[in-house]
């Protein structure tokens, strides 16, 4: 059964305990924390201490999603701000494999992101070590964007990528998804799905959670 990740981009930020208490008593599997440094994307979301706050409340690990330029700086810092699961753009990352490691070592999750027009071979030779694959179906900076149709293709090419490598990395799929395409995702091959405006646009957030948790 798919992870859910509900984003907490899409909260209401001044009522945030009580959006991660809504979490924690939903069917959600992670809380997805989007961190943008409005260089790397053209948007600036929140930083350290609002992630240490949300760790704070929250029983669901959180799957941080570095949306920031030399992510390398601040591995260390989002570890002890409580990620479990520590993503980075590889669009970002010019020594991928050493940042990969990084993230290892610290005892986090290691996932890679890759942007809409970046191809799935460049993981070739880094799937093996990846516990994580996001692939973006927006492009990184915005909730609330319309689902780029050609992910369900790049979805396909992933399972083969790594059914050739014998290795099943999480397949998380960010950006636009709903009770429109969450089923024909989870059929493609995805395996984590985060919502953020699904969900806490929902007249019913909690609902909406488990509806998509066994759609
Ligand atoms: C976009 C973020 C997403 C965002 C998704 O840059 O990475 O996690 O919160 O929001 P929705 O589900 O509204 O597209
Ligand atoms: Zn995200």
């Amino acid at each position: 059964m798919a992870v859910i990740a509900p984003s907490i981009l899409a909260a209401d930020f001044a009522n945030l305990q009580a959006e991660v208490e809504m979490i924690n008593q939903s069917d959600a599997d992670w809380v997805h924390v989007d961190i943008m440094d409005g260089v790397f994307v053209p948007n600036i979301s929140f930083g350290i201490p609002v992630c240490e706050a949300i760790y704070r409340h929250s029983t669901k690990p959180l799957d941080v999603h570095l949306m920031i330029t030399q992510p390398e700086r601040y591995l260390k810092t989002f570890q002890k701000a409580g990620a479990k699961i520590l993503t980075v753009h590889y669009e970002a990352c010019p020594h991928l494999h050493r940042t990969i490691q990084e993230i290892k070592d610290l005892g986090c999750m290691a996932g890679v992101a890759l942007n809409p027009h970046t191809p799935i071979s460049v993981l070739e030779n880094i799937i093996a070590n990846l516990d994580l694959v996001c692939l973006m179906s927006v492009n990184p900076g915005f909730g609330g964007q319309k689902f780029i149709e050609n992910t369900y293709a790049k979805i396909t090419q992933l399972v083969e990528l790594c059914a050739e490598n014998q290795v099943s990395p999480y397949i998380e799929i960010d950006g636009g998804v709903g009770a429109n395409n969450i089923s024909k995702l989870k059929e493609t091959g995805a395996t984590a799905l985060v919502a953020g405006s699904s969900v806490f646009k929902a007249e019913n957030p909690s609902e909406t959670i488990s509806a998509f948790k066994h759609q």
